[in-house]
């Protein structure tokens, strides 16, 4: 057998990457994200500086009905925010070793009743909750970028296959 292992073909099959022209687009694909969103969800966001992983965030928080979310600096660890459902909001941008990550002890975050958008989520892959979302989102031009939404687990397939119905009928009206 050649080529790419079957799980990769999966998630190529069962991903999806869309552009967002604008940081508000990527906020609205943030909402619908939000709106969806369940207990225990697990949304793991790479990118570079700058990305947009912030941007999205908060539209995830929208979503689920927080009002107060603003961005703020990479430097704030975790903080707890209160909507239809908790979201646990992680940054490990400060961090730069997995060990480390392995000690913040996340896991009552992980495996609680929340929601979890991890940015940087990349310093800790090997630590982090296999079952998740895994969101890379690439810089093209000033105000262009591509979001790539990678499923790893059936919850996160399903998330998947819901949200491109429910961007795709947005678009529609
Ligand atoms: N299509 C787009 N989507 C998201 N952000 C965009 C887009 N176009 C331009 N931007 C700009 O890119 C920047 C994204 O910043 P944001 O803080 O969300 O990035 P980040 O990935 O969280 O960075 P950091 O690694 O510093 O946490 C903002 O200034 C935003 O206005
Ligand atoms: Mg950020």
């Amino acid at each position: 057998m050649t080529g790419q292992p079957i799980r990769s073909m999966v998630d190529e099959e069962s991903g999806w990457a869309p552009v967002s022209h604008s940081p508000e687009e990527t906020q609205a694909l943030g909402v619908q994200i939000g709106e969806l969103a369940q207990p225990g969800d697990i949304y793991l966001l790479v990118g570079k500086l700058g990305a947009g992983k912030t941007c999205l965030t908060q539209g995830i928080a929208w979503g689920l009905g927080i009002k107060e979310y603003a961005a703020s600096p990479s430097f704030v660890l975790l903080r707890e925010l209160h909507g239809r459902l908790p979201l646990y909001h992680v940054d490990l941008y400060r961090l730069d070793r997995t060990e480390e990550v392995a000690d913040l002890g996340l896991d009552d975050y992980f495996y609680g009743q929340g929601v979890c958008v991890v940015e940087w989520a990349d310093r800790g892959l090997p630590v982090l909750p296999p079952a998740h979302l895994l969101v890379e989102i690439k810089y093209l031009d000033e105000n262009s970028r591509h979001i790539r939404l990678k499923p790893n687990g059936k919850r996160y397939l399903d998330l998947v296959a819901q949200l491109r119905e429910k961007v795709a009928h947005a678009n529609s009206h």
